[in-house]
């Protein structure tokens, strides 16, 4: 008898008792409205060319910077434990202003996303992120004009040179992150015009110019080398409509599902965004999200496992229907 009806005080008792429902982990486990599935999840990789050793990155605990080998392994791994997609991210040994190695068939992720098609190209969706920062001796997502602003029609014509060279590589999603205006329909129309049609287009399309990006640039070697992003990607405090405004403008020009970033900072723009869309939409719990987590657990201050999952419930009950995190492989063999 955990629940003797009682006289309250005023004589009166609870008939409601939202705790009925609550009662041990069968019921709880019944009447979970929201629900993770290792399908729904992402791994963000990357794979660094010229490197004969994984190498470790020092504000993400146990994200590496992946050899080809390494990165073909921990592919197969995140396969074998159910994730749905990986996204492979470039770190070229040579930069330049233009960002030439991005587009080079022989450039790392073109190289390493023709492994993974290949190896895992069946059991999971291997898709690459589209930018130039990545590839840029100046660290920006773009072309810069004479005088240091980023160029972005200029741009344009380089982003659709990449997504060809990724489609053509084997890359089964593109996923363009630089906050360009025009990049969706640049991309598409290139990808059209090249054999690739069939190729979808996943919009980083709500992307914040946000702090929590920064264990990220260590993993992809990418800090700007003068001023930040805040000229292309969103400001934090800016109106809601303008994320709403992103979305629909990369849904006219083409886009197959869209992307809010980061994630938990932003489960209100996230929920918006699935309600007023009906594509997939997917969110990314960025590096910093993950160095929070993963700093504190070291400090024996939050129990690790509890608050990943937490946290990922967080941003599927705020409207994901993918979420892309550097747990998915651990995260994907819990779930089963
Ligand atoms: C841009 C890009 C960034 C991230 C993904 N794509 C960095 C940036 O915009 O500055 C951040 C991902 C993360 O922090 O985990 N190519």
């Amino acid at each position: 008898a955990e629940f003797p009806a009682r006289e309250a005080p005023g004589g009166a008792f609870p008939a409601v008792r939202p705790r009925r429902l609550r009662r041990g982990a069968a019921m709880r486990r019944l009447m979970a409205g929201t629900r993770l599935h290792p399908a729904q999840l992402i791994l963000p990789m990357f794979v660094k060319e010229g490197i004969t050793e994984p190498q470790p990155v020092a504000s993400m605990p146990g994200v590496v910077q992946h050899t080809r080998d390494s990165l073909r392994k921990a592919a197969a791994e995140a396969a074998e434990a159910g994730v749905g997609g990986v996204i492979l991210f470039g770190v070229p040994a040579v930069k330049d202003a233009r960002g030439s190695a991005a587009d080079d068939p022989q450039g790392i992720v073109q190289l390493a996303v023709a492994d993974l098609a290949a190896e895992v190209g069946d059991a999971l969706v291997v898709m690459t992120d589209l930018c130039l920062d990545e590839y840029t001796d100046h660290g920006h997502c773009g072309l810069l004009t004479a005088d240091g602003e980023v160029d972005n029609d200029a741009t344009l014509e380089r982003y659709a040179s990449i997504a060809v060279a990724q489609a053509a590589a084997g890359s089964q999603v593109i996923a363009p992150s630089g906050m360009m205006d025009g990049q969706v329909a640049a991309i598409r129309s290139a990808l059209d015009a090249n054999g690739f049609p069939h190729v979808p287009i996943l919009a980083y399309s709500a992307k914040y110019a946000s702090a929590f990006y920064g264990p990220f640039r260590d993993a992809a070697e990418c800090a700007p080398q003068f001023g930040d992003r805040s000229a292309y990607q969103q400001d934090p405090a800016g109106p809601i409509g303008e994320a709403l405004r992103e979305v629909r403008l990369d849904l006219a020009e083409g886009a197959d599902a869209v992307m809010v970033k980061p994630a938990l900072a932003y489960l209100d723009v996230l929920r918006q965004v699935r309600d007023a869309v009906d594509v997939p939409v997917a969110a990314y719990q960025v590096s910093g999200e993950y160095a929070m987590i993963e700093a504190a657990a070291r400090n024996g201050w939050l129990d690790r496992e509890r608050v990943i999952m937490e946290s990922l419930v967080a941003i599927r009950r705020a409207g994901a229907d993918l979420i892309l995190t550097y747990w998915a492989t651990e995260i994907a063999r819990v779930l089963s």
